[in-house]
């Protein structure tokens, strides 16, 4: 059994008010549901990024300062299936660039995937995948004396909190030399009638991503949640500007989780908080690149200014 999923789990059930971590959503059925999303109608932030790497390739490859005679590593921070990086991938390959692709997720399944259609898709390309932790992988790498340029897209930053992130990025550059890239994906602030529904999908396909981290803890922690007896809310504020993502208990009721050998009460319209996702402008990224060893070389926009593609440097 995964202790640490299991003493997440006691964590979070047990605090007031209760929460669960989005990190736990991503097991087989979660990686298959999340894609799913990416291709949901109202889910624009894969769109948006799309259409940056796709219409500003060359932007982003001027601003990374990459040079032909000096081979460097990509490494991708929570690959997924890859679909934007391919495209950059593929325009450092034909204009003759030396890269190997190091594609780094929990999920080697994920992996296995991506490696497959990119090895058809981009014969040429070297890939090194990497089933593991994040920092695990960035220590081992930085030993090898190559330059780096570190993706982390998909605002994938945007599901820690600012304290969380800001550590992330300290880390992240205490893993990397002077002169390493580092190409960060965030999705803007906006206003509600968009990011809600990206959040809250008419398919009910957010909702069942949700509640597959209830179906995940009665299988592998022995659990008996109800799923009938909890419905997904989606809350955003334009002024905060983070969607946070909550099942609400429809009925008072007792859950036993067994490999904890406790129950846990929940009153009828009791909420436990699954996700928060954070967007960003400007000011928001600055303070959490403060006091860090990064320095933003450029920011690329889609055109309707839905999300940002930021080229960052360590000093
Ligand atoms: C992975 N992450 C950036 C997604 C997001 O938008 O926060 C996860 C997600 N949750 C619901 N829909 C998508």
């Amino acid at each position: 059994m995964n202790e640490q999923f299991l003493a997440d789990v006691a964590s979070g059930l047990n605090a007031e008010p209760k929460y669960l971590l989005s990190k736990y959503f991503y097991d087989k059925r979660g990686d298959e549901l999340f894609m799913q999303i990416m291709s949901l109608p109202e889910y624009y932030l894969t769109r948006a990024e799309m259409e940056i790497f796709s219409s500003q390739t060359q932007n982003i490859i001027d601003l990374l300062g990459v040079r032909k005679d000096i081979p460097f590593d990509l490494i991708e921070l929570g690959a997924g299936d890859g679909r934007k990086t391919k495209m950059l991938l593929a325009a450092l390959l034909k204009e003759g660039y030396d890269i190997e692709y190091v594609p780094v997720d929990i999920s080697a399944n994920v992996l296995e995937h991506l490696t497959n259609v990119l090895g058809r898709e981009l014969p040429g390309l070297k890939i090194r995948s990497q089933a593991s932790d994040y920092f695990k992988t960035l220590r081992k790498l930085k030993q090898r004396e190559r330059s780096k340029i570190v993706l982390y897209l998909g605002s994938n930053l945007g599901n820690l909190t600012d304290a969380q992130a800001r550590k992330f990025i300290y880390e992240l550059g205490a893993n990397l030399h002077k002169g390493d890239k580092f190409l960060l994906g965030v999705d803007q602030i906006k206003s509600a009638d968009i990011v809600l529904p990206a959040y809250d999908d008419s398919q009910g396909v957010t909702r069942d991503f949700n509640l597959n981290l209830l179906h995940r803890i009665n299988e592998e922690l022995n659990g008996n949640f109800d799923l009938s007896q909890f419905r997904h809310i989606a809350e955003y504020r334009e002024e905060e500007g983070v969607a946070k993502s909550f099942l609400q208990s429809l009925k008072v009721q007792e859950v036993r989780i067994r490999s904890l050998k406790q129950s846990f009460h929940f009153s009828a319209g009791e909420k436990i908080q699954m996700e928060i996702s954070r967007k960003y402008n400007q000011a928001i990224i600055d303070n959490i690149l403060d006091k860090t060893d990064f320095e933003v070389l450029g920011v690329l926009k889609d055109r309707q200014e839905y999300f940002a593609d930021y080229v960052i440097e360590r000093r």
